[in-house]
C-alpha cells in the first residue's frame, strides 16, 4: 500500500477517518478504495471504486455516483486488487461480524485494512486479529484515527454466530450488533404497545412500521391478525425482523428501506413508528422530519401516524405542520406517544 500524494481532490474528506486515510494513500488512491461500513464521506464516495455497506441510505449515495453498492446479505464480488478497507464500527462486537464475514468473502491471503477513530475503539484491532491467529500491522495514525492491515485468512468462527434470540411481550425476538436496543425491548416501544393495545381499530388494517429494528412492533401487530409492512436503513434489522415473524410464525413485508423511500406511492391506515434520532454522536431528526412530514401522502383517507418519542424531542411542531394537529395518547413523563390523522 503506498502513501503518495496522486493528486488534488476536488471533495473534502469529511470524517477523521477519512482525513487518514486521504494523507496515507493520497487524493486519489490507485487503484480505488473499497470501503466496507464507511461513514457518509464526499471524499470517500469520488475516491472508492464500491462500498459494501448495511445501510440502504449510504449504498444509494455510493449508486448516485455511479459506483458499485453492495449489501452484506445479497450478493458480493469485489475485485481481486480492490483496497478493500474496513470501518471500524463502535459496536465491537460488529467490527468482529465484519471481520468474519469479510475473512469468508475474500480470497485468503488478501491485504485488508482497518481505518477507525481511538475513541470508537481501533485500537482494540490487534488483540483481536491476534485472538483469532491474523497477522496485524500499522500503517499510519494521526487525527485520533488509526490505520492497521493484515491479510485474510479463512477463520472457524461463522460469521453468522453473533445472532441471538431472546423473549419479550410474548414474542421470541431476533437481535443482532448494531440492531436497535440489541437484545432488550425499548421503554418507548413498550409504552407505545401498551397504548396500542386498546388505541387500535378492531378490524384489520394495513400498517406500515417505518424503522422496525428486530421487528417487535411488526411482529406485535401481526400477531393481532394486522397486514403489516416493515421497513428499516439497516440490513441487519431487515434480517432480524424477518427472522422474528418467521420465529413466531407469523407473516409480514420486511423491506430495506431510507424511511418511505422503497415503498413509492403505497398508502397505509396507519403508519407506526419509534422513529430514529441518534445517529453517531450528533441528534439527527432527518430521518424522523421526512417520517412525519410526507406520512399524509402515504395514508389512506383518515389514516394515522402514532409514534412514540422521548417527550423533550421536538415532534410537535412537526406533526402540527404536516397534519394541522395531534393528540397525546400517552405520557409517562419520559416518552409520549402521539396520533396524527391524515384529512
Ligand atoms: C428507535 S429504533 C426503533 C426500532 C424498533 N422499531 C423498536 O421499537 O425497537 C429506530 C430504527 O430506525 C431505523 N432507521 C434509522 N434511520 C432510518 C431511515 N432513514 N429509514 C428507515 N429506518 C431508519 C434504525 O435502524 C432503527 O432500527
Amino acid at each position: 500500500m503506498s502513501g503518495t500524494l496522486k493528486r488534488e481532490s476536488p471533495s473534502k474528506s469529511e470524517s477523521s477517518t477519512c482525513q487518514l486515510l486521504a494523507r496515507y494513500f493520497g487524493a486519489a488512491p490507485e487503484p480505488m478504495l473499497w470501503a466496507v461500513a464507511p461513514p457518509a464521506d464526499a471524499w470517500l464516495v469520488e475516491n472508492s471504486s464500491g462500498v459494501v455497506s448495511a445501510d440502504a441510505g449510504m449504498r444509494e449515495q455510493w449508486q448516485r455516483a455511479g459506483k458499485i453498492a453492495q449489501s452484506p446479505f445479497g450478493q458480493c464480488v469485489m475485485p481481486d486488487d480492490a483496497r478493500v478497507v474496513l470501518f471500524w464500527p463502535k459496536a465491537h462486537q460488529l467490527g468482529v461480524w465484519w471481520l468474519t464475514w469479510l475473512c469468508a468473502h475474500l480470497p485468503p491471503g488478501t491485504p485488508l485494512a482497518f481505518v477507525g477513530e481511538h475513541q470508537g475503539g481501533i485500537k482494540r484491532v490487534p488483540k483481536v486479529l491476534a485472538e483469532l491467529g491474523l497477522a496485524c500491522d500499522k500503517l499510519d495514525s494521526a487525527r485520533r484515527c488509526s490505520l492497521f492491515v493484515t491479510r485474510t485468512e479463512p477463520l472457524d468462527q461463522p460469521s453468522d454466530a453473533a445472532w441471538v434470540a431472546f423473549e419479550a411481550l410474548d414474542l421470541t425476538l431476533y437481535s443482532h450488533p448494531g440492531v436497535f436496543g440489541h437484545g432488550k425491548l425499548d421503554d418507548g416501544t413498550a409504552l407505545l404497545l401498551e397504548t396500542l393495545a386498546t388505541a387500535l381499530p378492531a378490524q384489520t388494517q394495513r400498517i406500515l412500521d417505518v424503522g422496525c429494528g428486530d421487528g417487535i412492533i411488526t411482529a406485535w401487530l401481526a400477531r393481532r391478525g394486522h397486514d403489516v409492512t416493515a421497513v428499516d436503513i439497516s440490513d441487519f434489522a431487515v434480517e432480524a425482523a424477518r427472522k422474528t415473524l418467521e420465529a413466531n410464525a407469523l407473516t409480514g413485508r420486511v423491506v430495506a428501506s431510507d424511511v418511505y423511500h422503497a415503498i413509492d406511492q403505497e398508502r397505509f391506515d396507519l403508519i407506526i413508528s419509534n422513529p430514529p434520532f441518534h445517529q453517531e454522536r450528533d441528534i439527527h431528526y432527518g430521518a424522523a422530519g421526512r417520517l412525519i412530514s410526507e406520512a399524509p401522502h402515504h395514508l389512506t383517507r383518515g389514516g394515522q401516524l402514532i409514534l412514540v418519542a422521548n417527550g423533550f424531542l421536538p415532534y410537535p411542531e412537526r406533526l402540527a405542520q404536516a397534519f394541522g394537529g395531534f393528540e397525546i395518547l400517552a405520557d409517562n413523563r419520559r416518552f409520549k406517544v402521539y396520533r396524527a390523522g391524515s384529512r
